[in-house]
């Protein structure tokens, strides 16, 4: 089974966790991409929701799906956040960020009372850090942030090259809050909370892709079908 039919039978099984009247955080991503699709098909067929989407990428999809948009200004709560990830441990820890949507995705996830993961169950790992994390930046004094986030890393007990991430034409990629991307590259992250925190109290960084605590289910799809770690 491919990758793509694995993604979409994930967001299949995360559907079924949404009900008529809620209010839905959309994630961001190949896979948060087939949530939306099948939320839309439902959507047409008479279901009610409101949802405040991760990117703007993921606000095009959704209005081209039909999906009425709100934001975190207009609501209280969500009831429940949707999205993909890079990584995934059993702990329901999570390195997000690889589309570089990681700072709205945390405030919507933060603002969830439930957050569900939806992957293939190839991004289930026994120890986070072999993806890159992504850590969004002001960029303003980047070098001197640079420098920090790797004290920071070394301080936590991680080595390992820091890079800015490029985007076309060999420009920094630019995120949807006009921040930019350093991409960690640390093999291995033994104490994920301590350098998120760690990370966090850097003047020039503006979020991390450690999502700790943030994720109460994971669905995943395997060949033997879906399997759910939940908190
Ligand atoms: C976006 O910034 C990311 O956090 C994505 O959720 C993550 O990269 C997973 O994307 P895929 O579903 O495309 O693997």
């Amino acid at each position: 089974m491919s990758s793509h039919d694995l993604k979409r039978q994930a967001a299949a099984a995360a559907l079924e966790h949404v009900r008529d009247g809620m209010k839905l955080g959309l994630g961001t991503g190949s896979t948060a991409k087939h949530f939306v699709e099948l939320l839309g098909e439902r959507v047409r067929g008479g279901l009610k929701v409101i949802a405040v989407p991760t990117s703007e990428a993921t606000r095009a999809d959704a209005q081209a799906n039909g999906i009425a948009l709100t934001t975190l200004d207009e609501v209280d709560r969500l009831d429940l956040t949707v999205d993909g990830a890079d990584e995934i441990n059993a702990a329901l820890d999570l390195v997000k960020g690889g589309g570089g949507a990681l700072l709205r995705e945390k405030i919507v996830a933060a603002a969830s009372d439930r957050m569900i993961v939806i992957a293939d169950e190839s991004k289930l790992v026994a120890n986070l850090g072999r993806f890159p994390l992504p850590i969004e930046v002001i960029p303003f004094g980047l070098a001197a942030t640079r420098r920090a986030v790797e004290e920071a890393c070394a301080e936590c007990g991680v080595f390992g090259s820091i890079s800015l991430r490029k985007g076309s034409g060999g420009h920094a990629f630019v995120t949807d809050g006009g921040h930019w991307i350093l991409d960690a590259h640390l093999g291995r992250i033994p104490d994920a909370p301590g350098l998120a925190d760690s990370l966090n109290a850097i003047p020039g960084v503006v979020e991390n892709g450690l999502f700790i605590g943030l994720a109460s289910m994971a669905v995943l799809a395997g060949p033997d079908g879906i399997r759910i770690i939940e908190r």
